[in-house]
């Protein structure tokens, strides 16, 4: 019954704002167990390796972990990987689930985690004039992202929007969008479409309460997720899973490591709970995490890390005291 769950805060205002969400995780006198686990680019410039082999080790044995963020460059460092996408391919953490809601908006984009132009696949030619990136799609990938998807999507409004650009990039998203349909013709009680992820984009903006869940490949996604966030209150309230089959997942807030204002008690930790909160309701603690949402999502940030923490945790438990 025990969970142990492997915390890695790393850089920047990772490591604000995950501790603030253990803090709120240890509130709730739930069976948690918590080990600490260092990642990022500070571990990668003392000991030559990003995601250290004791994270991995920490994370093998863990039931889930809790991640915060990491500064990447973004010029090519010799050896150096980022650890969230390390993380999402040891562990083959699949779906990337990302909600965004509030104002009328209730939206789960299932982003597909481990192919599209997140290959890895990059070259040079022509003396480095000429760069390539592989856009790598496999029907194993595209049919169990949207498996996922449509097992979501019966849980909640029960429509679809599969998103892809088909048009343009025939053989990669023609693959993705024919599996789509021949998975999603399983589900004969939802309701189907699909859109250029152009034109989502669009859609997304103007008319945000027509979607429930979209499925889309991996960088689309990660595009439309930042989209979605930003039309639901911004990044401070947007959180993730990261799941696979039979390994632990992975639950972040959706932010970077904000550089420019970590280190000043500022950061918004609610993304950061609220992705707690989604730990626990994997770990099957969905009383709890309802309630860490829900007190989450009343709580305003106040513009210290600390004081919204506080908050959030003195609500918290005044609701238990009751029960
Ligand atoms: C995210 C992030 C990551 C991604 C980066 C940090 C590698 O932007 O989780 O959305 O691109 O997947
Ligand atoms: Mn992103």
């Amino acid at each position: 019954m025990t969970k142990t769950i492997t915390v890695i805060p790393g850089d920047g205002i990772g490591a604000e704002v995950i501790p603030a969400a253990q803090a709120v995780l240890e509130t709730l006198g739930l069976p948690l167990i918590f080990q600490q686990a260092e990642a990022g680019y500070a571990v990668f410039e003392q000991g030559g390796d990003a995601l250290p082999p004791a994270t991995l080790a920490a994370c093998e044995t863990s039931d889930a972990i809790l991640f915060g963020a990491t500064s990447s460059p973004m010029t090519k460092v010799t050896g150096y990987h980022s650890p969230i996408l390390g993380l999402r391919r040891h562990f083959d953490l699949f779906a990337n689930l990302r909600p965004a809601s509030g104002d009328g908006i209730d939206i789960l984009i299932v982003r597909e985690n481990t192919e599209g132009l997140y290959s890895g696949r990059e070259r040079v030619e022509d003396e480095g004039a000429t760069a390539i990136t592989e856009r790598v799609i496999t029907e194993n990938a595209s049919a169990r992202i949207v498996h996922m998807a449509c097992e979501q999507t019966q849980r909640r409004r029960r429509r679809l929007t599969i998103v892809h650009k088909a048009n343009v990039l025939k053989e990669t998203c023609g693959l993705f969008r024919r599996v789509a349909f021949d998975v999603a013709a399983e589900y004969p009680y939802l309701a189907v479409n699909e859109l250029l992820v152009d034109a989502a984009a669009m859609w997304l903006v103007r008319d945000p309460a027509r979607f429930d869940v979209i499925v889309t490949t991996n960088l689309f996604g990660d595009i439309l997720s930042d989209l979605a966030a930003g039309l639901t209150g911004g990044l401070g309230l947007a959180a993730s899973a990261n799941i696979g089959v039979n390994r632990p997942a992975l639950f972040e807030p959706v932010h970077g490591s904000a550089p420019d204002i970590a280190g000043q008690g500022v950061a918004d930790p609610r993304a950061a709970i609220l992705s707690a909160a989604m730990l626990l309701e994997h770990l099957g603690f969905a009383d709890s995490a309802a309630h860490v949402r829900q007190h989450t999502l009343a709580t305003p940030h106040t513009g210290q890390t600390s004081h919204t923490t506080q908050a959030i945790i003195r609500r918290l438990e005044e609701e238990y005291h009751y029960v």
